[in-house]
């Protein structure tokens, strides 16, 4: 497979405004990924709809036929996969290229290292520098055969035909994507697979399975699946991603006047950590019309503007807000007084390092951020224009453009072309509620 070459872009963000109206973001990037895996592994058709067609789950898309699975054309979201069972996937002919998705690479070396063929995951800059060990040496725990480039880092030759016999693992970091890998491993390996995760993390692996009739184990604390069952297909309904809602949650509680209704948004509870966090800053946030759609929570989330203050952020709402803490940080840099996030280290190993690239961007916008090893703390102040580099995180570039709601001057935002990963189609969408943005070629 061939590395796509996206064209880079700018953001350019007039100052001030306000946010109004209902909308409905694009689909749950997580849930996204994981349909298609679990999809393409079961047995009979799985119908999806409200599909994220971003570069991330498109990435694990093409990766599945890419080994055989038949996969129709997203078209709005909805697309049809028609599953090969746990037995059924070919050895792809090429690397598989994941561009910048973590999720993607994590949860395919798990569920790749069960397989009787050799395949090489490929990534980006970015991503090739993210850790892997902690994927490659549970696995390799099971009898898996993994090589990484120095460092534990991608690419990754998965030296599949080696049988891989259940274990339990007592997670050192909460990742959901370490925990996805080991379940995937575990359908293929020999015995129950178990992980103990030192937190809670987002469990959409865990329901998913449930909902293709695959048994999860569960025992205080710890999750399990015994190898060599079966998964049954069937429709999915991906809601609205509650990580790209957090965007339009950020702006329309920092912009003045305003008031959003965000239609549908996935509410699991191992994802509210923004909600609760935003909630204990001052923000106007209310659930309405909570239902559960195909095992995944779900509401309408309406939020307005409010006068929002410092607060020491509790740390088990950490893992549960993992996604969101650059938005967070502007929240902060918006709000009376002083913000102090710790525990929260894992930031420095994301699409970038958040904690340094996010002060670097909150310093240049005149606010005082100071990083700290584990988290940040930050004293809310008047938001000043600039120019802001969001070193291609899709997430620094989108909380830098709703930070121009509450800026005095204009906010220019470099490389911000990789939003196309999350959530293609943002800086339309925030311009028709309400942000003056533009995107401009690089
Ligand atoms: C994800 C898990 C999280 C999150 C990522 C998506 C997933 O990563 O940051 O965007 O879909 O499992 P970690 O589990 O490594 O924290």
């Amino acid at each position: 497979m061939t590395q796509a070459v996206m064209d880079e872009r700018n953001f350019v963000i007039g100052p001030g405004g306000m946010l109004h109206g209902r909308l409905r973001v694009p689909g749950d990037k997580s849930i996204s990924h994981r349909a298609i895996m679990l999809g393409s592994l079961a047995e009979g058709e799985t119908r999806v709809s409200g599909f994220l067609e971003g570069a991330d789950a498109l990435a694990t898309l093409a990766s599945f036929r890419a080994m055989g699975v038949s996969i129709s054309e997203p078209d709005h979201g909805r697309l049809r996969v028609s599953g090969v069972g746990l037995h059924g996937l070919r050895q792809p002919s090429a690397p598989l290229y994941l561009g910048n998705s973590g999720t993607s690479m994590r949860l395919l070396c798990g569920l790749l290292a069960g397989q009787p063929f050799e395949s090489v995951l490929e990534g980006d800059a970015s991503l090739s520098r993210r850790p892997m060990k902690r994927v490659t040496e549970p696995l390799a725990k099971m009898g898996a055969q993994i090589d990484t480039a120095e460092g534990g880092t991608a690419p990754l030759t998965i030296r599949g035909g080696h049988p891989l016999t259940g274990f339990r693992y007592d997670m050192p970091v909460a990742s959901a994507q370490v925990k996805s890998c080991l379940l995937l491993a575990g359908l293929f390996a020999e015995g129950e697979t178990w992980v103990r995760e030192p937190a809670p993390t987002r469990d959409h692996t865990e329901r998913m399975l449930e909902g293709f009739g695959y048994p999860v184990l569960r025992d205080q604390g710890w999750v399990g699946v015994a190898g060599g069952g079966c998964l049954r297909g069937g429709d999915i309904d991906v809601p609205a991603d509650i990580s790209s809602a957090t965007f339009f949650l950020l702006g329309a509680s920092i912009a003045a006047g305003s008031e959003v209704v965000l239609e549908h948004v996935g509410i699991n509870p191992t994802r509210t950590g923004v909600i609760d966090i935003l909630s204990l800053m001052g923000a106007d946030i209310e659930l309405r019309h909570r239902r559960e759609v195909g095992g995944e929570p779900v509401a309408d989330i309406r939020v307005r503007a409010a006068q929002l203050h410092g607060i020491r952020i509790p740390e088990h709402l950490v893992p549960l807000a993992i996604d969101e803490f650059p938005a967070i940080f502007v929240a902060a840099a918006c709000a009376r007084g002083t913000t102090v996030l710790t525990g929260a280290e894992e930031l420095r190993v994301k699409e970038s390092d958040r904690i340094a690239v996010m002060a670097e961007g909150l310093q240049a916008l005149g606010i005082d951020a100071q990083p700290t090893p584990d988290g940040m703390v930050i004293t809310g102040g008047a938001l000043a224009g600039g120019w802001v580099d969001s070193h291609g995180d899709h997430r620094i570039a989108m909380c830098f453009a709703m930070a121009g709601l509450c800026a005095s001057g204009r906010i220019e935002i470099a490389r911000c072309a990789n939003v196309e990963t999350s959530f293609p189609g943002f800086a339309e969408l925030a311009a028709a509620h309400g942000l003056a943005i533009r995107a401009e070629r690089a």
